[in-house]
């Protein structure tokens, strides 16, 4: 009976030390911290800025490239920088789901000027998130600090890409891709439909949408039949790189339009137009267009920012974690 106490009073204590410790493993896995970096390479920042504005002076469509690089980058491995590993033919990057992903040369420079700097220091993960804060910030999204202490991720596999959101899913499909990353309904809509205010698509996207989308009806119904017209004027059956914005009524402009598109029919690519499938979704959309709601005009910007990090968290690596890559395309 003694025995037996006290074994069980151990058994507890071991127990606690146990959770404990988990808790505090779980909490270093989580934790990142707004200037990370400010004692061991202060310029990290700026420099990452400094490439991002080049690159965008460049070609205006960096802006929307990196920003979608940094959604790729999240959503397979979490937040590790595993997209830009180049390991061969069945690299996560070549995974179908990815298709037509660019900015990596814009990433490379980055980490090239800042390993000149301040040499092994800064994550390709960081520099990812960075140049995605600096791209939408260069279009009048209000400035956002972005937690910074990612690691970099040694896992590179196009298989582990396979459960990417894609243009021809169901609600059903994006809401529980999204819930399995730990991002709600609200920020499905945020993300999803404030990212595409700017940047385009390529025709391949909408082949199933206008010529192919059910048994009953060869295009999507949810298409305003004028616009449909125009829509296949733009994108004819079979041509599938020619590209169209996303956001034609106010292209390059970062702006709620979208959302009144998505109500209207107007959406381009179908993934946009389900947001308005599902009364959740179609309730975060009407709260931010329906002049009557406490949100006003200038809090779609602010929540997609708080929005971009929250997305900016998932499954990130710290402390012991993963590794500081010194090429972003090669592991060390
Ligand atoms: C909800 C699920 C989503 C789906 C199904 C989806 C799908 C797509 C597709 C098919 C394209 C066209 C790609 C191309 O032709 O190059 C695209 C473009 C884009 N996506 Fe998404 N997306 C989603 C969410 C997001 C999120 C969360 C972000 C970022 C926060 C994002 C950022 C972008 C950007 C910026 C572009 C334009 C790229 C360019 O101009 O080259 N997307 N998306
Ligand atoms: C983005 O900018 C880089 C310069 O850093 C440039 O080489 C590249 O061509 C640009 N991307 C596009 C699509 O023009
Ligand atoms: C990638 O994943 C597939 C399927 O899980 C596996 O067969 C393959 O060996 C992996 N490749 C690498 C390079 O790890
Ligand atoms: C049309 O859609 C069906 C079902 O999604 C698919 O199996 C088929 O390959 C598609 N046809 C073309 C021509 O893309
Ligand atoms: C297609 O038509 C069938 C029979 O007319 C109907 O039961 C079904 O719900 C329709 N499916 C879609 C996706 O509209
Ligand atoms: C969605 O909302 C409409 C209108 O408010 C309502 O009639 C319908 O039952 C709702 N559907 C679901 C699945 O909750």
């Amino acid at each position: 009976m003694h025995r037996s106490l006290e074994l069980s009073a151990r058994t507890m204590a071991l127990v606690l030390v146990l959770i404990m410790s988990y808790h505090l493993i779980g909490m270093s896995q989580a934790q990142l911290q707004v200037g990370f970096y400010s004692q061991t390479c202060p310029e990290a920042e700026s420099i990452v800025r400094s490439v991002v504005q080049d690159a965008i002076h460049v070609n205006p469509r960096n802006a929307s490239i990196l920003l979608r690089l940094h959604f790729h980058d999240c959503f397979v491995e979490g937040c590790d920088g595993s997209i830009l590993i180049d390991n061969g033919a069945n690299a996560e990057r070549n995974a179908p789901g990815h298709v037509g992903l660019e900015g990596f040369e814009v990433i490379a420079k980055a980490k090239e000027n800042l390993e000149r700097v301040c040499k092994g220091v800064v994550s390709c993960a960081d520099i990812v998130a960075l140049a995605a804060r600096d791209a939408v910030s260069s279009l009048k999204v209000p400035f956002y600090e972005v937690p910074t202490g990612r690691r970099d991720g040694r896992i590179s596999n196009m298989s582990l890409a396979a459960n990417m959101p894609e243009a021809d899913d169901s609600i059903q499909l994006l809401k529980s891709k999204f819930t399995q990353k730990g991002l709600s309904h609200e920020d499905l809509v945020l993300l999803g439909s404030g990212a595409h205010t700017i940047g385009t698509t390529a025709c391949f996207f909408l082949q199933n949408r206008l010529y192919n989308f059910s048994k009953n009806s060869s295009s999507d119904p949810a298409i305003n039949p004028r616009f449909l017209r125009k829509l296949k004027a733009m994108c004819p059956p079979g041509n599938l790189n020619d590209r169209i914005p996303l956001d034609p009524v106010t292209k390059s402009e970062f702006d709620d339009q979208i959302l009144r598109n998505i109500r209207d029919g107007f959406a381009v690519i179908a993934s946009d137009a389900r947001l308005n499938d599902d009364n959740s979704t179609k309730k975060v959309i009407e709260s931010y267009i329906n002049h009557a709601s406490v949100r006003s005009r200038q809090s779609f910007k602010a929540d997609f920012a708080e929005a971009m990090v929250k997305m900016g968290n998932i499954g990130v690596k710290t402390g012991s974690n993963g590794e500081i890559r010194r090429v972003c395309s090669t592991v060390n």
